[in-house]
């Protein structure tokens, strides 16, 4: 039995605009993860058990396109079959060993957390060692952006690099990835509104007003942009109260493009009211996560402010 494990994320700053290739900035989230553990079975096929989603299926019977089967296909092919061979007589020589996969995650789905790209890189992770096919990180990374397209046709990739690499990222589509260097420590409350929200809807969303009007969006992705690069600096340096200020700056913005919600706000106001630096939706938008920078001390009233205000769960997380 072979087992393998990857983290949620939070997108600090620059959700949406970096699709557009804007920079943005995302940390990881180690105490939420997805959980994968391959094992060899007696019994033919390759059987899927994923409780957390209802799934318990044998490959076959699942549509090629779903992620999960999509990721074990793919896999599947590009390991199992010599490379130097013409496509048509790969596919005639592949065979698919017996395997039971099971697929557990605490990370809430369509949350803005990254569950889809954490489930991708914990299974390819679990599949590569356990079929003895090694993978470097910057394989999986690749092959998880591959697969984030069929859960949201335009991603610009941060997701599945912030959970590949576990570091905190500052992003630019299509660029070399540079990690982020956090010159002090900070405390970071997440607030989860409890209303699941598919990235895919709200990216969508985000480009049909971009191409009825690109001149106006890209000034705001712009502005989203300079508010990314600032942050950087601002954890370059450990300036909390900017960094703070820019949250605020980040989530106008995102109001601006429709992707908050009445729940996201009021869980940004709670937090800004009880004492929080900062505050912003987190992620695809619309539902799922807001994040507060706090001082460490200020954590615990956030969080229950939070809770007051209808969040249904509260994680708090260093971004160290
Ligand atoms: C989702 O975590 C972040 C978005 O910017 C989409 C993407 O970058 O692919 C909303």
């Amino acid at each position: 039995m072979t087992a393998s494990s990857a983290p949620g994320k939070i997108i600090l700053f620059g959700e949406h605009a970096v699709v557009y290739e804007r920079p943005a900035l995302a940390a990881p989230v180690t105490q939420v993860h997805a959980d994968v553990e391959v094992a060899d079975s007696d019994r033919p096929g390759i059987w899927i058990n994923a409780p957390d989603i209802d799934l318990h299926a044998e490959l076959n019977s699942l549509p090629s396109d779903h992620p999960i089967a999509s990721v074990i296909h793919n896999f599947l092919f590009l390991s199992r079959v010599p490379r130097s061979q013409p496509l048509s007589q790969r596919e005639k020589g592949i065979r698919f060993p017996n395997l039971e996969i099971k697929i557990a995650s605490t990370i809430p789905v369509a949350s803005g957390l990254g569950s889809g790209a954490a489930v991708t890189v914990a299974l390819l992770r679990a599949l590569s060692s356990h079929l003895d096919h090694p993978m470097t990180d910057e394989e999986v990374n690749a092959f998880a952006y591959e697969i984030e397209k069929l859960h949201h046709g335009t991603p610009s990739g941060i997701d599945n690099t912030v959970v590949t690499y576990v570091k905190p990222v500052y992003f630019v589509k299509g660029q070399p990835i540079e990690t982020l260097q956090v010159g002090k420590p900070f405390t970071i409350v997440i607030g989860d509104t409890g209303l699941p929200a598919p990235t895919k809807d709200s990216v969508g969303d985000v480009r049909k007003l971009w191409e009825a009007d690109k001149e106006k969006w890209e000034g705001v992705f712009d502005k989203v942009g300079e508010i990314a690069k600032k942050a950087r600096e601002a954890i370059e340096s450990g300036e909390w109260k900017v960094l703070g200020e820019l949250m605020d700056q980040n989530h106008a913005l995102l109001q601006e493009m429709t992707v908050s919600s009445p729940e996201l706000d009021r869980l940004v106001s709670a937090a800004r009211n009880a004492g929080a630096l900062g505050a912003k939706l987190s992620g695809g938008g619309r539902g799922g996560n807001m994040i507060a920078l706090v001082e460490p001390e200020k954590a615990e009233a956030v969080a229950s402010a939070l809770i007051s205000a209808g969040a249904k769960r509260t994680l708090t997380t260093t971004v160290t």
